[in-house]
């Protein structure tokens, strides 16, 4: 299967799909809408396509998605995957790649969509958060969940411990995540994905769907 990766910026959720050696899953292109997103220079590193959409050559959200969309087309992916990748999608591109859309979130949704969401999750005396691997529709945040990954929050974090906890489950779930779809183990019925892979079906250690 055929991966395009979206990225904004450091790109380590990229990295960590790109070096999990996923087996039937080759990433086709990263693609950014900066120019200056270090990622983009790591997979160039890696002999990967890369291309930088700059989201500010264009007059507005809907002469972006669509330039953007023609470039992610011409690598005819079967997964797009947004992993940083810091834009608010048209509903015209959502439903274009409608069941083969994914995004990293970094809460535990629905709980905290948008931005800030660590500082959010402090401020809210969260005991616990996450990240959200999730389908994407025209909705912010809201598409059906595939996976999660829980943390303790701890007495004296900060925005930076926290994220960085965060991000050690995010690196650990998301080439998982990509792996189940590429398996086509990732059933969407609704709001809800099942997942075929799984099999302890009491779910007693399993975070996924
Ligand atoms: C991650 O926390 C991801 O969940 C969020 O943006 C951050 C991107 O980090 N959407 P990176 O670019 O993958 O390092």
């Amino acid at each position: 299967k055929r991966i395009v990766i979206l990225i904004s910026g450091r790109g380590s959720n990229m990295q960590a799909v790109v070096q999990a050696n996923i087996a039937q899953a080759k990433v086709v292109a990263v693609i950014s809408n900066r120019a200056d997103a270090a990622g983009l220079q790591w997979a160039a590193q890696r002999g990967l396509a890369t291309e930088a959409i700059c989201h500010q050559d264009y007059a507005g959200r809907e002469a972006f998605d669509t330039a953007l969309m023609a470039r992610i087309d011409a690598y005819q992916p079967d997964l797009v995957l947004l992993a940083g990748f810091m834009r608010i999608l048209t509903p015209e591109f959502c439903e274009h790649y409608a069941g083969r859309l994914i995004n990293i979130h970094p809460s535990l949704l629905p709980a905290f969509p948008g931005l800030h969401t660590h500082q959010r999750a402090l401020d809210s005396g969260c005991r616990v958060a996450g990240c959200t691997i999730h389908f994407v529709t025209a909705q912010l945040d809201c598409g059906p969940i595939i996976a999660q990954g829980v943390v303790p929050v701890v007495n004296g974090d900060t925005v930076d411990t926290l994220a960085q906890r965060v991000l050690r489950v995010e690196h650990e779930l998301l080439p998982q995540v990509v792996a189940d779809f590429v398996a086509d183990n990732l059933v969407v019925e609704g709001n809800r994905v099942n997942n075929l892979s799984i099999v302890n079906e009491d779910g007693s250690v399993c975070l996924k769907n």
